[in-house]
């Protein structure tokens, strides 16, 4: 349920940084969901077992990027289809351009990502 997920949001993990959004089962395949981390909200897409965080606003114009279909490695925006590759963030269009990336880890049941960014956009 929502109102548990943004429980969830608020709780970082007692051992690490890691702050736990979702559980097993919460986002479909292919899809992702945003979730607030602090004073951001970060889009976390799932292929499979697998899970991919970005930064969940789209640098165009400010749609939520988790409302696109991930697609491989690629997402596009569901507003003007600006596509990111959700590894490291790359406009796939003009690799200069970059949005946050983070990491995610699954522990038990629990989807946690690190609320600093892998890399920095520019
Ligand atoms: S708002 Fe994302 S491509 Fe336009």
């Amino acid at each position: 349920m929502p109102e548990q997920l943004e429980l969830f949001a608020e709780k970082p993990d007692e051992a690490d940084d890691y702050v736990t959004v979702a559980r097993i089962g919460d986002i479909a395949d292919g899809l992702g969901r945003p979730y607030e981390v602090g004073n951001r909200v970060i889009a976390v897409f799932r292929r499979g077992d697998e899970y991919f965080a970005i930064d969940d606003f789209c640098p165009h114009q400010g749609a939520s990027l988790a409302g696109g279909q991930l697609e491989g490695c690629m997402v596009a925006c569901p507003w003007h289809y600006w596509r990111f590759d959700v590894n490291d963030g790359r406009w796939l269009d003009s690799p200069k351009i970059k949005i946050d990336t983070f990491s995610v880890r699954v522990v038990g049941q629990l989807i946690q990502v690190r609320p600093q960014p892998c890399n920095t956009s520019e």
